[in-house]
């Protein structure tokens, strides 16, 4: 696979799972422009260990959830360097908790970030793709986003949210050879998972059938394909990457 020649911007680039998309893509040619909100010494590490393997990369600080620090972001990117090919919605955050006790903002900041942070970034880059007649967007969903879980009703709600839009996006910009695609992934070792009490980890453990938490590195794989010349005729799908969890 090559991707030579290609600008490739990933959300929440620099750490975890999009770190390790970062690296991937970088490892097959694509310049990548790493984007964070908070952490720029994570964001600098990514782009360190890019430029250190011989590969090109940057980091951009806005907020995903901010439509207007997402559209001036988009335009000094296609300023700087004349396009977009690739966007992976990857920005994510939990703030979990039952129903009942669910404060507003919980509800509110999960489905800005998660949701709303990848409507903004798929609108920004939807213009400039379509001028070139090329793009590939994927969107991290997750296995949660389909089946739904206690505590997480928040962030199902906004996974469940991306699916429809990455089919309704898939249709509208098909015929522009933009293809619009999203990656489930299960239980994946990250700060995000490294934060649960071990006793609920074992339990997860127990119920996925490979017995095991995936690593950033399966996601990143099943992102890269979809970024392929391979996938140019799949658009509108999820490639769950779960270890059986999930059936699809
Ligand atoms: N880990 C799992 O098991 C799992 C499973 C299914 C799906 N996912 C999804 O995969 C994605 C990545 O998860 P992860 O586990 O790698 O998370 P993580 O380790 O907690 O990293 C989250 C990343 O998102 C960035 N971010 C958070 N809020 C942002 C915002 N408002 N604007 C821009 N960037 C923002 C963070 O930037 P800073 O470094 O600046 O804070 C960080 O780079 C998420 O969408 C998550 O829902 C994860």
């Amino acid at each position: 696979m090559n991707l030579e020649g290609r600008i490739a911007v990933v959300t929440g680039g620099s750490r975890g799972i999009g770190k390790a998309i970062c690296l991937a893509l970088a490892e097959k040619g694509a310049t990548v422009l790493v984007n964070y909100v908070s952490r720029p010494d994570a964001a600098e590490e990514t782009v360190s260990s890019i430029k250190e393997s011989g590969g090109n990369a940057a980091a951009y600080q806005f907020n995903v959830a901010d439509a207007g620090q997402v559209q001036a972001a988009i335009k000094n990117i296609v300023d700087d360097y004349g396009k977009i090919d690739i966007l992976i919605n990857n920005a994510g955050i939990t703030r979990d908790g039952l129903i009942a006790m669910m404060k507003e903002n919980a509800w509110d900041d999960v489905l800005d970030t998660n949701l709303k942070g990848a409507f903004n970034c798929i609108k920004a880059v939807s213009r400039p793709m379509m001028k070139k007649r090329y793009g590939r967007i994927v969107s991290i969903t997750s296995v949660i986003g389909f089946t739904g879980n206690a505590g997480q009703a928040n962030y199902a709600a906004a996974k469940a949210g991306m699916t429809g839009l990455t089919r309704s996006v898939a249709r509208e910009l098909a015929s522009r050879n933009v293809t619009v695609n999203g990656v489930a992934p299960g239980y994946i070792d990250t700060d995000m998972t490294r934060g649960l009490p071990e006793e609920v980890t074992e339990k997860i453990k127990a119920e996925i059938p490979m017995n095991s938490l995936g690593t950033v590195d399966d996601v990143a794989a099943a992102v890269l394909y979809l970024v392929s010349d391979e996938a140019r005729y799949v658009t509108g799908q999820f490639i769950h990457v779960n270890g059986g969890m999930f059936m699809g």
